[in-house]
């Protein structure tokens, strides 16, 4: 796993942006998309860059169960107002909140991802250590599923809402298998709430009960964090300092 630190977000953000358009320019053509806060700004620099997306495929990790594409709180939304409107792929997919049937819908978004092969999956890190929703305890080669979300994800999850009833109680996500299939992974966490969770994915033990951990297992990992974020890493687990 290569840690890199960043001197503040917007750094990130930029260090980000490279892995991305180093992996779009070497001909690249699936991309693997996150939802959440910490992915905004590297959506902003994707938005006013002349990359250009319209041949290329892209797959969101996960969805709330039970939400209307065009619901503002929906993955499919926040996708659309951050990146698609602006940046068109050939194709995206990401799981249907509303399918009627879900185990119908686990196997179809399953198969989504073996037909297309992710080359770069972009990733953030919830404070409990979830990856997509793969919350603990998830195996760590999990295929796509329907998860219940944890308390701690709802609580954080509870600011996009109006109130913390709101939050869905359930989604579709990749699972740890699919997303360690990914060719390269890069994985973004900001803020001193995620400084544990990265500190157990880097240097803690491999183990369901902090999902990220699983990445230890990968060998082509690039976390990029600031400061507050790697407060609680030893020094010589940063590989890189921007
Ligand atoms: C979103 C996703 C989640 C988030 C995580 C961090 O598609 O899969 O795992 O990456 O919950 O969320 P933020 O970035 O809002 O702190």
């Amino acid at each position: 796993m290569k840690v890199i630190l960043a001197p503040n977000q917007a750094a990130g953000d930029q260090a980000a942006f490279q892995v991305f358009k180093q992996v779009v320019d070497h001909g690249a053509h699936v991309l693997g998309l996150a939802t959440g806060s910490t992915p905004e700004g590297l959506y902003r620099l994707l938005r006013e860059s002349p990359l250009d997306f319209s041949q290329m495929i892209s797959v969101n990790l996960d969805e709330y169960v039970g939400i209307d594409p065009d619901n503002p709180q929906s993955y499919h939304y926040f996708m659309k107002q951050h990146l698609f409107n602006a940046k068109p792929f050939a194709h995206s997919y990401l799981p249907d909140g509303l399918a009627a049937d879900p185990d119908a819908e686990v196997k179809r978004y399953d198969q989504v991802v073996v037909d297309n092969p992710v080359d770069l999956q972009l990733l953030g890190i919830g404070r409990d250590g979830h990856i997509g929703f793969n919350e603990p305890g998830s195996p760590f080669d999990g295929g796509t599923h329907r998860v219940k979300l944890t308390d701690s994800t709802i609580e954080a999850n509870a600011r996009f809402f109006s109130s913390k009833d709101e939050v869905p109680r359930e989604a579709y996500t990749m699972g740890i298998g699919t997303i360690l299939k990914s060719r390269e992974i890069l994985l973004m966490a900001y803020g001193d709430k995620k400084a544990d969770a990265i500190q157990k994915m880097v240097e803690g033990p491999l183990t369901t009960a902090v999902a990220a951990s699983a990445l230890q297992k990968a060998d082509n990992v690039v976390v990029i964090v600031d400061p507050a974020a790697a407060a609680k890493l030893r020094p010589t687990s940063i590989s890189e300092r921007l």
